[in-house]
C-alpha cells in the first residue's frame, strides 16, 4: 500500500496537541499551538518568496549547512549567543564595561549570518514549522534589537540604560532558543529523516521481484517491510536504489524527476545522486541510503543495505 506522503497530506497533519497536554504541561501546549496560527500565513508566504528570490548561488547550500552535515544555523547562533551571555555576565562585575561593550558588539555582528542560514532553512521547510519559526525569528529580532540599543547606550556611556537594554535583549534571544529548540526537536525541523533508515532493516538481501517488471528510466517505489525504496533501472539493466523518503523531510522521491544521474526531489529541490545517494545540492545536508543491488540467476533483483541491522 502506497503511504500518503504527499506534501499537502503532511501539512493538513493533525498537530500533536491533546487535551492532557494542555493540564499538564501548559509551556508545551502553548509552543505546540503556535504551529496552528495559520494567521501567520499571510506573512509567510511573501516572505518565503523573498527568502528564496535571494541571489545567493551556492552560498545557499553553505548556508543550509550541507557540506557540514548538518544545518549551519545551530553552530552559528552560537555565537551571538556566547557573547551576549558573556557580555552579560561582565554586566555583573565592576568596571568591565569596555569588555561588556565589545561583546555586546560582537554578538550582534555575528547575529546576522546566523539570521540568514536561519531564513533560508525556513523557507524550505512544512507549514507548521514555518508558523512556528516565524515568531522564533520575531523574537529574536527583538533580541538584536534590543542589544544594539544596549551597545548605542553603552558607547555614548550610558551603561545603566546600555545594561538594562542587554538584560531584555538576553531574556528575549532565551525565548528564541526555546522556540528553536521546539523547531528543531519536536517539530523535526532539520534532522536527517533517513538516519532510522539502517535500524528498520536485517542486514540481508531484501527480494523485489523480477528485473523485467521494472520500466527503465523512470523512478518506482517498493517497500522493504516499513521502508520505501526508490528504484530506477538503467538501459544497461543496472538498478540503483536509494530510501524513497528524502532525508531533508521525507519528500516522495520516487515522485521526483530523473536526470544526469540524478533525482530532484518534489518538495523543496534537494538532488541526490543515484550511484551513492549523495546528496550533490541542499536543502537537504545528509545523503540518502544507498542499496546494493544483484539480480539472482533467476533473473529476481535483490537489494541490501550496508549497514542496516
Ligand atoms: S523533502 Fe525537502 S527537499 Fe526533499
Amino acid at each position: 500500500m502506497r503511504l500518503p506522503l504527499t506534501r499537502r497530506s503532511r501539512s493538513d497533519a493533525a498537530s500533536p496537541t491533546t487535551a492532557p497536554a494542555r493540564a499538564e504541561v501548559p509551556l508545551v501546549w502553548s509552543l505546540d499551538r503556535l504551529e496552528q496560527l495559520s494567521a501567520l500565513d499571510r506573512v509567510i508566504s511573501p516572505l518565503q518568496r523573498v527568502v528564496q528570490a535571494l541571489p545567493l548561488g551556492p552560498a545557499r547550500d553553505v548556508l543550509h549547512g550541507r557540506q557540514l552535515g548538518h544545518p549551519l544555523h545551530p553552530a552559528l547562533v552560537l555565537l551571538p549567543m556566547g557573547t551576549w551571555l558573556s557580555g552579560s555576565l561582565l554586566d555583573l562585575l565592576p568596571g568591565r564595561e569596555r569588555a561588556a561593550r565589545t561583546l555586546v558588539g560582537a554578538g550582534v555582528l555575528t547575529a546576522g549570518p546566523a539570521a540568514l542560514a536561519g531564513w533560508v532553512d525556513w523557507a524550505e521547510q512544512h507549514e507548521q514549522q514555518k508558523r512556528t519559526g516565524l515568531v522564533h525569528a520575531a523574537t529574536n529580532i527583538a533580541a538584536l534589537s534590543l542589544y544594539g540599543g544596549s551597545w548605542l547606550a553603552r558607547s555614548r556611556g550610558r551603561y545603566r540604560i546600555g545594561r538594562s537594554l542587554g538584560w531584555a535583549g538576553l531574556c528575549a534571544a532565551g525565548v528564541g532558543g526555546l522556540l528553536g529548540g521546539h523547531l528543531a526537536y519536536r517539530q523535526g525541523a532539520g534532522p536527517n529523516k533517513t538516519e532510522p533508515v539502517p535500524h528498520l532493516l536485517e542486514p540481508d538481501w531484501y527480494d523485489l521481484g523480477p528485473l523485467r517488471d521494472l520500466p527503465t528510466g523512470r523512478p518506482v517505489r517498493r517497500l522493504l517491510g516499513e521502508v520505501p525504496v526508490l528504484l530506477v533501472r538503467e538501459e544497461d539493466d543496472r538498478v540503483h536504489a536509494l530510501a524513497d523518503r528524502c532525508s531533508h523531510l521525507s519528500g516522495p522521491l520516487s515522485d521526483g524527476e530523473i536526470a544526469d544521474g540524478c533525482v530532484t526531489c518534489p518538495w523543496h529541490g534537494s538532488v541526490f545522486r543515484l550511484s551513492d545517494g549523495w546528496n550533490v545540492k541542499g536543502p537537504a545536508t545528509a545523503p540518502q541510503p544507498c542499496f546494493e543491488t544483484r539480480t539472482a540467476a533467476d533473473g529476481r533483483l535483490q537489494v541490501r543495505l550496508p549497514g542496516a541491522g
